[in-house]
């Protein structure tokens, strides 16, 4: 009702008429391959967009938590959350008004996203125009390169090893008794080394 008093649309009579509406009829979502409708705000432009400036309406420390999992859920528990970096560091994802201004500027929601690479430097970036979870170890020793994902030895994007919840790090403590990331060769086969940077 709030949509409809204010952007002229009839979300909910339609409803009342058993029509539901999905968001990117209008709105595009790259993330479900849907184009919205030419001259509207993407769902995630418009929707961090129009609520950044009513984030004091709630009283969560992570504005994000507000709509994104949460407070108990604790998404974003990975080692960059043990060591103080929030989901709005402006090298992550930054304020609601940033996610939605970089859209407005050019960035495609969901294919964007930030990259480790912008704090840990460039032997440690993300694959040129992939996602974190998409993207292979490409610097290490040759016949290692394009063969592992970032995620077999640093976990998902939010819980990277070590992560604060226990439960991610099964894997690691299996291995080596304690929450760590994969960061020995011994993991998977023998050898001593380096592995960022090893294959330049
Ligand atoms: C039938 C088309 C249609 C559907 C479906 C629709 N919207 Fe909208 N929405 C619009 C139009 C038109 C506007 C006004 C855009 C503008 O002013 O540029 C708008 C504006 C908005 C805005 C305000 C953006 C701003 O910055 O002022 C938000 C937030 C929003 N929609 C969220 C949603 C959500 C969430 C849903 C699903 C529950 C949804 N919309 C479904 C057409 C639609
Ligand atoms: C008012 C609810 C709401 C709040 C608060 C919110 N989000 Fe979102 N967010 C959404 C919705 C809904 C989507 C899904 C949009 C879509 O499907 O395209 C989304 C998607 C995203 C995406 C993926 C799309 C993109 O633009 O790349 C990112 C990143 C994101 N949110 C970051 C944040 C961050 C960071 C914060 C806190 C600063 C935040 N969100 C707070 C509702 C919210
Ligand atoms: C906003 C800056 C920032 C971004 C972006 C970032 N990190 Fe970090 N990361 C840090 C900081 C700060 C630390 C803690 C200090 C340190 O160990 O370097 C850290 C620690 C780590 C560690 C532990 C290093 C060690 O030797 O114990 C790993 C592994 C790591 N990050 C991986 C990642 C991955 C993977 C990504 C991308 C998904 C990423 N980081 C993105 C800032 C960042
Ligand atoms: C085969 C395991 C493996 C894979 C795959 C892997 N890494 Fe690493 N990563 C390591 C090891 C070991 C270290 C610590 C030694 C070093 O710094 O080179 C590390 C360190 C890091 C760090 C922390 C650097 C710091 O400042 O302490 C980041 C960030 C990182 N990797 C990102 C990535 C990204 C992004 C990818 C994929 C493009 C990736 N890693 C793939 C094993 C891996
Ligand atoms: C997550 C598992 C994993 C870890 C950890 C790992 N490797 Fe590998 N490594 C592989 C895989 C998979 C291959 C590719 C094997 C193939 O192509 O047959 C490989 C191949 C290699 C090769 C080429 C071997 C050959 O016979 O051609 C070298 C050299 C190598 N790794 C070095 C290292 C070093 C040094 C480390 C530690 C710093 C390390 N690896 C850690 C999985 C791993």
């Amino acid at each position: 009702m709030a949509h409809d008093g204010s952007n002229g649309t009839k979300l909910y009579t339609d409803l009342t008429q058993g029509k539901r509406h999905r968001c990117n009829e209008c709105h595009s979502d790259n993330v479900l391959n849907a184009p919205g409708k030419d001259g509207l705000p993407a769902l995630s432009q418009a929707i961090h967009g129009f609520h950044s400036s009513r984030m004091g309406m709630s009283k969560l420390a992570n504005q994000c938590y507000n709509c994104h999992p949460g407070e108990v859920t604790k998404c974003n528990r990975g080692v960059m959350a043990a060591n103080g970096i929030t989901c709005a560091d402006s090298k992550c994802h930054g304020s609601m008004e940033n996610v939605s201004q970089t859209i407005l500027n050019g960035r495609r929601p969901w294919l964007d996203e930030p990259d480790c690479g912008a704090c840990h430097g460039a032997d440690y970036a993300v694959n040129i125009g992939m996602l974190y979870r998409s993207s292979y170890l490409v610097n290490g020793p040759d016949d290692m390169n394009g063969e592992i994902k970032c995620i077999s030895c640093h976990n998902s994007a939010h819980s990277e090893w070590p992560s604060t919840l226990p439960l991610d790090n099964v894997i690691p403590v299996q291995l080596y008794g304690r929450p760590d990331f994969i960061r020995k060769c011994s993991a998977c086969h023998e050898g001593t080394g380096k592995l960022h940077g090893a294959g330049r």
